[in-house]
This record gives structure tokens, C-alpha cells and sequence, in this order.
């Protein structure tokens, strides 16, 4: 048999009804709405409500990407996010079963902000394999549960949401159709952006702050600036493909400055750049399929471009892959 490529079928996202202006964190900390739109690109970002999960955005995604899809089946779930609702068990197992998927093999990918990409490139091998047939992937990250409140080089810089897709058997040769992978770490660098305590390494600390997420920005913006870059070209050059043929470019939602560097360094064209940060922040995992449902929203990402998906995180991690883009409809 034919080895299987994963062809995306169905697209969701759900973002927290509570939007958060930089207005409102100008009131509670020492920064200004320019300092962060200017550093950043971001103007507001949703923040959960106590008591929405991880767990909670996933569902309310997943459920509108099966929607899409046309189909509530899966045969797997896999769930990318750095917050899961509990240090243990993992996450997915009560989405799926939130979903009405009882039953499905159900597991996380922490790569953090990457860990929509790695999930997209696990979710494929199960496909390739012959494990499954349809797997939902989601991102859903709660990020603003790990910051800092008092953290002004954190605070205005994340939000929360999650996205899905439904990815199912097909061929390589379809619209839709994800290919070549390419993925990279690198952990010596893993304390540029990092919560040290509630692990197995640390588990409680005296010290609140260590409960919460460190992020040195400079070091982990030039980082993601060259790794984006790089991991562009590594894909391109896997599909025998040159930048000019791409038609967005869909990068994890960082920094503004960060997709305008990658872009330069690649001679991309700034309009080829689907942004959606100003109105959502870094919402880690789930950056890349709200950006997506965002763009295939409001027309500006349609059926037949090509497109590559690039992510840079915490880890260090990253990655990227391409796709031309089917004909799916998102809901609002
Ligand atoms: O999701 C993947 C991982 N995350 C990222 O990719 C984030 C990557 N990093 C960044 O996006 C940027 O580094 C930041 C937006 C976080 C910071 O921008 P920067 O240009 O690297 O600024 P900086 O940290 O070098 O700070 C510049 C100045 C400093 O003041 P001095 O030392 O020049 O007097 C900071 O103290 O800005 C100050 N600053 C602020 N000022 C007002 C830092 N945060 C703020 C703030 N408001 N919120």
C-alpha cells in the first residue's frame, strides 16, 4: 500500500470571550500601550476566565474544526500545549472524551510554541504508519496562567485560545496535503525561556516567582529571528521549492519585529505575511491554527496557495512545513 499523506479536512478556532487592552496593563504595570505595540505589534490579546482550561478551549475548538471537516470522527487526538490542565495525567484524553470521542488514542506534544507543528508532524506519522485514518490536532494554550502578573517583560506579550485541524488519509498529491516535516531543538538553551519549579526538578519552590515564566526576550528574539529563517529554507529546499513560489507565509505569532525579520531574510514579500498578533498576542500552540482560521476567515488565505507554516519556541524548539491550502470553511 501506498504510504498515506495527512490532507487537513476540517479548521476551528476558540478564543476566551475577555479581551485585554494594552490600555488596561498600563493601569497595573510600568509600560505604555506604544512601548508594546511598537516592540511587540500586539494592541490586545484574550486572557481565560479562572476556571477556563486548557482543556475547556481545546474542546470548544476541536468541536468546531470536526464541524468543518464534516465529520465527527477521529481515530486519534493529539493535543499540542505547554499548560495542560494538570502537571499529570495529560490533556488529551479529556478532550477527546469532551468531544464525544471516548475511547480514541488521545496524548500531549509540549513543544511549546512549536508544539502545534510538532503535533501536525506526529499526527502525520500516524497517518503514514497506518495507525490511524482521521486525527484531530489542536493547540490550546492557557499561557496566561504561567505568567507573573507583576511581569511586564511577560505580561503584555501572551494571551490564550486554541485552533484545530482535522487531518485525514489521502494522498500526497492533494490540496491540503502537509509535507516535508522539518524539526529541530535545541535544550542547551532551554533556560531562555522556562518555569523552574512544578517539575520533577524543582517540584515546589519558597520563591513564587519560580512558579512562573522566565523569558530572557533578546536572546530568545534573535534566536527565533534565525531559526524561522533557516528552518524556512530547510523545508523549501526539501520540496524542491524556492520562497518565491510561496503564497503565505503563516509564522508563530510572536513578535511583529520577528515576522518582518524572517521575512527579510527570506525576500518574502511583507504582504505575503498572515498577522493576526495585534488582536491576539502569543498564544503558543495554538498561534499558527488561529492565524490560519483567521486568514481562511477573512478571504486573505484561499483555496490553492501555498503555504508554510514556521514555529519557534521554548525547548528550544522549532519547525516548519507547507501545504496548499484546500477548500475548507471556518466558522466565525
Ligand atoms: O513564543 C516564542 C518565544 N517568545 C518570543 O519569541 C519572544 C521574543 N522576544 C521578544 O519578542 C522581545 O525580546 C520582547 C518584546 C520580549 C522585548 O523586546 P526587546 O526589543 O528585546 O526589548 P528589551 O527586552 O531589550 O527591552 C528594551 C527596553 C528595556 O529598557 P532599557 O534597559 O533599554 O532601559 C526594558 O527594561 O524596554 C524595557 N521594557 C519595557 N518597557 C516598557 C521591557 N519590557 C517593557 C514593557 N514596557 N512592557
Amino acid at each position: 500500500m501506498p504510504i498515506q499523506a495527512a490532507v487537513l479536512a476540517g479548521l476551528g478556532a476558540w478564543l476566551p470571550p475577555r479581551v485585554v487592552d494594552n490600555e488596561e496593563l498600563t493601569r497595573r504595570l510600568d509600560t505604555s500601550d506604544e512601548w508594546i505595540r511598537t516592540r511587540t505589534g500586539i494592541h490586545e490579546r484574550r486572557v481565560v476566565d479562572p476556571g477556563v482550561s486548557t482543556v475547556d478551549m481545546a474542546i470548544a475548538a476541536g468541536r468546531k474544526a470536526l464541524r468543518s471537516a464534516g465529520s465527527e470522527r477521529a481515530d486519534a487526538l493529539v493535543l499540542a500545549t505547554a499548560t495542560p490542565d494538570h502537571p499529570c495525567p495529560a490533556s488529551a484524553p479529556q478532550v477527546a472524551s469532551g468531544l464525544g470521542l471516548s475511547g480514541i488514542a488521545a496524548f500531549d506534544v509540549n513543544a511549546v510554541c512549536s508544539g502545534f507543528v510538532y503535533a501536525l508532524a506526529t499526527a502525520a506519522g500516524l497517518i503514514a504508519g497506518g495507525v490511524a485514518e482521521r486525527v484531530l490536532v489542536v493547540g490550546s494554550d492557557a499561557f496566561t496562567t504561567l505568567l507573573d502578573p507583576a511581569d511586564r517583560t511577560t505580561v503584555p506579550i501572551f494571551g490564550d485560545g486554541a485552533g484545530a485541524v482535522v487531518l485525514r488519509a489521502g494522498s500526497p498529491d492533494e490540496r491540503g496535503a502537509l509535507g516535508p516535516f522539518d524539526l529541530h531543538s535545541e535544550g542547551e538553551l532551554a533556560e531562555l525561556l522556562v518555569v523552574p519549579a512544578g517539575g520533577a526538578k524543582q517540584r515546589v519552590s519558597d520563591e513564587p516567582r519560580d512558579h512562573f515564566l522566565v523569558m530572557r526576550g533578546t536572546a530568545v528574539f534573535r534566536q527565533a529571528n534565525a531559526r524561522m529563517a533557516e528552518s524556512s529554507l530547510a523545508v523549501l529546499d526539501r520540496a524542491g521549492m524556492k520562497v518565491d513560489e510561496i503564497d503565505r507565509f503563516v509564522g508563530h505569532q510572536a513578535n511583529i519585529r520577528i515576522l518582518k525579520a524572517v521575512a527579510r531574510q527570506l525576500g518574502l514579500p511583507e504582504d505575503r505575511l498572515v498577522v493576526n498578533i495585534e488582536r491576539v498576542g502569543n498564544t503558543s500552540a495554538a498561534s499558527i491554527p488561529l492565524a490560519l482560521a483567521d486568514a481562511a476567515g477573512d478571504g486573505s488565505l484561499r483555496a490553492g496557495h501555498r503555504v508554510l507554516l514556521s514555529a519557534f519556541g521554548a525547548g528550544l524548539t522549532w519547525g516548519s512545513t507547507l501545504l496548499t491550502w484546500p477548500d475548507v470553511t471556518v466558522e466565525p
